[in-house]
């Protein structure tokens, strides 16, 4: 396991702008930002999109970038989504929500001021309208744990109008089981992560095995509800309980679903969609890249190994 001096090091590094140059100038780390990260436009995501599909796999695409400086730039962010929408469709792959969108609220608003929430919901409504046309779903991906409350109450108003747009809840939260339970219900997206954020242990759980057994109560309140769950998770354990719990529950091959993050244990997804499992890869693109990059270093030694090496081996 990294140690925490390590992964607060990598996440103040994803602050870092001479670094996020250097990564960006080495040839070789390009390659590595590739494995990670689609590319910076469009023609990327959808070109990554469509690989995907002709590997039998679903996804969810994420234009990365997460808290605006101001409305102007939320509202890009919010158009920049609509127009991704608009190809997906006019390509035929959102259909049926074969490629849908995953979607930070902070990139529409949310932490500006005390109007922060509403700019978000209309931004994120104006999305999920786009989204129903293109006979697509949306999902919200959950921020630092100070967001929760708010993000539940945006999934809450948009599920007014449009049931089939999802949340994430993160494992390592001790509210989460909880959450799961109020959202295992008919009609419900949930996608259940461990959380990619470093909340204190007042409200999370700060040990890994903490955060694992958490995980298994969650995904038994989500596969034995009446919701549809996504595991995403690369935890070969936690999947094998995730296969049993859903065995267990009775449910179909299509009544759930496994999400793994672009360039992590591909492998083991085209294991998966070739067993008849639906796996969605989440495929995050845009010229944000470089903090979301660290976070996925920061998760595994091997992956910081690979990018030193890159930066030195020129
Ligand atoms: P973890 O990182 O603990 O790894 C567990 C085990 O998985 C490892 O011991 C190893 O066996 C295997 N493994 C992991 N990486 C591997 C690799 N590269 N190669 C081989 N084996 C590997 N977070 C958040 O806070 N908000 C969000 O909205 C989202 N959204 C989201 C969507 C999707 C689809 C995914 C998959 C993940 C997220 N996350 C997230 C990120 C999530 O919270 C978490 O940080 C990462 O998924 C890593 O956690 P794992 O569950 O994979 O376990």
């Amino acid at each position: 396991m990294i140690a925490k001096a390590q992964r607060a090091l990598l996440l103040a590094a994803s602050r870092n702008d001479a670094l996020r140059e250097a990564v960006e100038r080495a040839p070789v780390t390009r390659d590595l930002v590739h494995r990670f990260v689609a590319g910076t436009g469009d023609d990327h995501a959808l070109e990554a999109a469509a690989e995907q599909r002709s590997r039998g796999l679903l996804v969810t695409l994420d234009r990365l970038g997460e808290d605006v400086a101001d409305e102007a730039d939320a509202a890009r962010t919010r158009d920049a989504y609509v127009g991704v929408l608009g190809r997906l469709s006019a390509l035929g792959l959102s259909d049926g929500g074969d490629v849908e969108v995953s979607v930070k609220l902070s990139a529409l608003g949310q932490a500006l001021g005390r109007d922060g929430e509403s700019v978000a919901l209309e931004n994120a409504r104006t999305i999920c309208e786009a989204a129903a046309l293109a006979g697509t779903t949306v999902t919200l991906d959950m921020e630092d744990h100070t967001t929760v409350d708010s993000t539940l109450r945006v999934l809450e108003a948009l599920r007014a109008e449009h049931p089939w747009v999802g949340a994430v809840l993160q494992s390592q939260l001790r509210r989460t089981e909880a959450d799961c339970r109020d959202l295992a219900t008919t009609g419900s997206r949930v996608r259940l992560c461990k959380g990619a954020y470093a909340p204190p242990e007042t409200v999370a759980f700060t040990d890994p095995h903490g955060v694992d057994r958490s995980y298994v109560r969650c995904l038994k309140v989500l596969l034995h509800g009446e919701g549809y769950p996504m595991l995403a998770t690369h935890d070969p354990l936690l999947l094998e309980i995730g296969e049993a719990v859903a065995r267990d529950a009775g449910r179909d091959a299509d009544a759930w679903e496994v999400q793994m993050l672009l360039g992590v244990r591909p492998q083991e997804q085209a294991r998966l969609g070739s067993l008849g499992r639906r796996v969605r890869v989440y495929v995050p693109y845009g010229d944000d890249w470089y903090a979301y990059l660290v976070r996925r270093l920061a998760e595994r030694p091997a992956n910081l190994a690979l990018l030193l090496r890159s930066l030195t081996s020129r």
